[in-house]
């Protein structure tokens, strides 16, 4: 038997400095610079996937591609969307382009164009699964995958344990505590339990700062 191959689980979070995704009301475009958000072009080109989560689509409508010279070019990465309940709009974004993958864990009649859709199974909160995804991307070959999504999704990656690198663009700008947080609650109850991870490279990028992580 071969071993499966390891994935590298990489989440992107673009905060304020006190580590906010958006204000209260939702506005959160756009908190880190052009220089932040060109590098985040050319992460996205050095994964196999990029994994977003519905409430980003509704939120955002992105499209996801890779556009390290402002264009997309080139191989692009898999983008995957976990919607449990398909609530994908059939004129999101997302559905432009190469087909996009959509994880979903409820039954499904019907598809949209240029999706392909994939049931999995549920997590205990009757959601799509975090690790079945990854399992289903390692599956099909995919080797790295960055995660670009809110709070939700960010939170579910966290507690699975199987993030293995952050790579953290933090704007010079503070929300307060009504905004929302980057990182949805992991329900820890000592601090010894907290994720750790391990700064490896901290830059300037434009006015913004950005870090990476791997996982300590
Ligand atoms: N600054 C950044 O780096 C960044 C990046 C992306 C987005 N954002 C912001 O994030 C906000 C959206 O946040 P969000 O938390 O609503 O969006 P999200 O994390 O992208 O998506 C959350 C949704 O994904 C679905 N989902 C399916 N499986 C899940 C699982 N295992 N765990 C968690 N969720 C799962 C859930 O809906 P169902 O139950 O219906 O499936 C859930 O409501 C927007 O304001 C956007 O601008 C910020």
């Amino acid at each position: 038997m071969t071993a499966a191959h390891p994935l590298r689980v990489t989440l992107k979070l673009a905060t304020s400095l006190d580590g906010r995704i958006a204000l209260a009301n939702g506005q959160s475009q756009w908190i880190t610079g052009p220089e932040a958000r060109g590098q985040v072009h050319r992460l996205r080109a050095e994964h196999d996937a990029i994994l977003t989560g519905i409430g980003t689509v509704l939120a955002d409508d992105p499209q996801l591609s890779a556009r390290p010279n402002g264009v997309v070019s080139g191989d692009q990465p898999q983008r995957v969307v976990m919607d449990s309940r398909l609530r994908m709009p059939a004129d999101a974004a997302m559905l432009t382009g190469t087909p996009v993958w959509v994880f979903h864990a409820c039954d499904a009649s019907y598809g949209f164009a240029n999706a392909k859709l994939i049931q999995t199974e549920a997590d205990e909160a009757g959601r799509v699964c975090f690790k079945a995804v990854l399992d289903t991307l390692r599956s099909k070959g995919v080797k790295s995958v960055m995660i670009e999504a809110g709070a939700e999704i960010a939170g579910s990656a966290i507690r699975s344990g199987l993030v293995t690198h952050i790579e953290w663009f933090r704007a010079p700008m503070l929300i307060g505590a009504e905004g929302i947080a980057c990182i949805a609650g992991l329900g820890l109850e000592e601090l010894a339990l907290a994720p750790t991870f391990q700064r490896i490279s901290v830059r300037a990028c434009g006015a913004d700062l950005w870090e990476t992580y791997q996982r300590g």
